[in-house]
C-alpha cells in the first residue's frame, strides 16, 4: 500500500466515523427533546378536568336513573326516570353548567326528539354501538371551546322492557351525550 493510499484510508475512516457520530447526534437531538416531559398546557388540564367531570356526572345520573326505575317505577303509566331526568337536564342547562341529552341507539326511539341529531351525536352512536365506552369530540362555538362526549346506556334492568318493548339482546340501546364548556370563565363557574 502506498503512502497516499494509507493517508486516504485513514481520512476515509475518520470521515466515516465523524459522519456516523454526527448523524447519531442529530438523530438523537429531537428524541432528547421529546423525552423531556412537556409541561401540561392550561388547555390540556382543562380537557382532563372536563373528562373527569363527565365521568363523575355519568356515574351519578345513571346510578340515579336505575335506582328510581327499580324502586319507584311500577307500571308503564308511571313517570319514567329517563323522562324525569330530561327535566333535570333542562334545569342544569338553564343554569349554564352543562348540557346532557338522552339519546336513542336502536333506531326505534319512544320520542323522536331523542334520535341522534347532529354529526357528533351520529358519530357517537356509531362508535358506542361498535363497542367504544367513551366517545369525544372538541368543538368551538362563538369563540368558546367545548368538550362533547357520549357514554353508552345498556338495558340495565329487565324492567326497562316494560316500556321499551323493542329492547332485546342489543348491548347498547342508548347514550348520554354531554357538552361541557372548556373555558373556566364560562357560565356558572
Ligand atoms: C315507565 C316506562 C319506562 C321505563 C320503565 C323505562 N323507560 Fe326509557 N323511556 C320512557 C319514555 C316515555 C321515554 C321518552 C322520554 C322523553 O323523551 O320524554 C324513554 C326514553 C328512553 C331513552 C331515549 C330513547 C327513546 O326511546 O326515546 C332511553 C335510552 C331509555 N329510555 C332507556 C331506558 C332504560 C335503560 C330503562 C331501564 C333502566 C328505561 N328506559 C326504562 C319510558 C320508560
Amino acid at each position: 500500500m502506498s503512502a497516499s493510499q494509507k493517508y486516504f484510508r485513514r481520512w476515509f475512516a475518520w470521515g466515516t466515523l465523524m459522519l456516523v457520530a454526527g448523524a447519531a447526534f442529530l438523530g438523537a437531538w429531537p428524541a432528547l427533546s421529546e423525552a423531556e416531559p412537556a409541561p401540561t398546557s392550561e388547555e390540556n388540564r382543562e380537557l382532563d378536568r372536563a373528562r373527569r367531570e363527565i365521568r363523575l356526572l355519568d356515574d351519578i345520573y345513571k346510578t340515579a336513573i336505575v335506582l328510581i326505575t327499580k324502586h319507584y317505577v311500577k307500571e308503564d303509566s308511571d313517570l319514567a326516570a329517563g323522562e324525569a331526568f330530561k327535566a333535570l337536564f333542562a334545569g342544569v342547562k338553564e343554569k349554564g353548567w352543562h348540557e346532557v341529552r338522552l339519546l336513542d341507539a336502536t333506531g326505534e326511539s319512544l320520542n323522536e326528539a331523542n334520535k341522534p341529531q347532529d354529526d357528533f351525536e351520529k358519530n357517537a352512536i356509531k362508535a358506542l354501538l361498535a363497542g367504544k365506552t367513551f366517545y369525544e369530540e372538541q368543538s368551538q362555538e362563538n369563540g368558546k371551546r367545548y368538550l362533547r362526549a357520549a357514554t353508552p346506556i345498556p338495558i340495565a334492568l329487565e324492567k326497562c322492557k316494560m316500556c321499551h318493548s323493542n329492547y332485546r339482546e342489543q348491548k347498547v340501546i342508548g347514550a348520554l351525550g354531554y357538552k361541557l364548556p372548556l373555558e373556566s370563565n364560562n357560565a356558572a363557574r
